[in-house]
């Protein structure tokens, strides 16, 4: 391992619209303050950029921004999500009852001493058509927020399964749902069949493929895929950014095994994980074709206070 770069540290879900560690990271790859004799900086000047797990737009056109026009870096930029995570439609609520909803959600996210006051929300439906999800947001330190609701899902949260579920919201949510699954189902079956009723959308607004739609407004291609292939006749920068705690802590490194199956010699990987206990940022090297193929670590940033838990995703 080199030495540790002293990019500052910037968490994504709490600055979302400008992921600054990311690109001074990659500044600092393409210029190395000290490069080592002979040795060309790890990355070139010209590369494609594969952001990993996008569940939102924003974060990755706020990266790309910060990349493609205030860095002025030649970067391709790519994004990525699973299939069954990309949303069929986001839809807002209108009148009184979305104010209603709305100050349910500050009082269920509101803890003791911290409240925590909900700006906006908007239901997300899934690719069957079902509510997935609510999405909210609060401001927290001058920055927006957004954060997701999972109706009664588990989800990973640091490698570990939790399952938030409050009783009262979801109580109050429940006509809704079923009101705005309902106009869903019958959208759809006029899809198939344009003689079927049109569902009337009064009281709603209706943003459908908001993934895809947000993505392309900024020119990034989204590939629906847990496997992202590699963009060809560039170096390829693989950015999982906060999607290995996803997956439960023994079967992170088989993850990242699978995400990077398709890079090849002299890309790089990189690593964010944001946690409470342990935030950090690893930048690998592939090295090796085929089953000679392995990963050096060549930097780690992790934030000062916490205590660095080893994993084993250099190989
Ligand atoms: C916590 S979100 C992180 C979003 C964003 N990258 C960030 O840092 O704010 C993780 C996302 O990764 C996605 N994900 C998990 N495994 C993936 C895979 N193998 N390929 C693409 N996306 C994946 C999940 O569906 C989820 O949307």
């Amino acid at each position: 391992m080199k030495d540790q770069t002293a990019v500052p540290f910037v968490d994504t879900n709490i600055i979302p619209d400008r992921n600054v560690g990311i690109g001074s990271l990659l500044w600092d790859l393409q210029n190395p303050q000290h490069p080592n004799r002979n040795e060309p900086p790890l990355l070139n000047s010209r590369f494609a950029f594969i952001d990993v797990g996008v569940s939102r737009a924003r974060v990755s056109t706020a990266l790309k921004t910060l990349l493609a026009s205030d860095l002025k870096m030649d970067v391709d930029y790519i994004a990525t999500e699973r299939v069954e995570a990309v949303p069929y439609a986001n839809v807002t609520l209108l009148g009184d009852r979305a104010e209603q909803i709305r100050g349910c959600l500050s009082g269920t996210f509101s803890s003791k001493g911290a409240t925590c006051e909900v700006k906006d929300w908007h239901f997300v439906v899934d690719l069957e058509g079902k509510v997935s999800s609510v999405a909210y947001s609060y401001h927290l330190h001058g920055n927006e927020v957004w954060e997701a609701y999972f109706m009664g899902r588990t989800f990973m949260y640091s490698g570990e399964p939790v399952e938030f579920s409050d009783p009262k919201l979801n109580e109050m949510l429940a006509p809704d749902v079923k009101k705005l699954e309902a106009r869903i189902d019958l959208e759809r079956k006029r899809e198939g069949d344009p003689s079927q009723p049109a569902p009337s959308w009064e009281g709603y607004r209706v943003q459908r493929n908001p993934l895809e739609a947000g993505l392309a407004e900024f020119g990034i291609t989204l590939q629906k895929t847990d496997v992202p292939q590699r963009i060809k006749g560039r170096q390829n920068v693989l950015f999982l950014g906060n999607v290995l705690n996803h997956y439960p802590q023994a079967e992170q490194a088989r993850e990242l095994e699978r995400i990077a199956a398709n890079m090849e010699e002299g890309d790089i990987g990189i690593v964010q994980v944001d946690e409470v206990e342990a935030s950090s940022i690893e930048v690998l090297h592939v090295k090796g074709q085929g089953a000679q193929k392995t990963r050096e670590r060549v930097r780690r940033v992790a934030s000062s206070e916490s205590v660095w838990r080893s994993r084993a995703w250099a190989r």
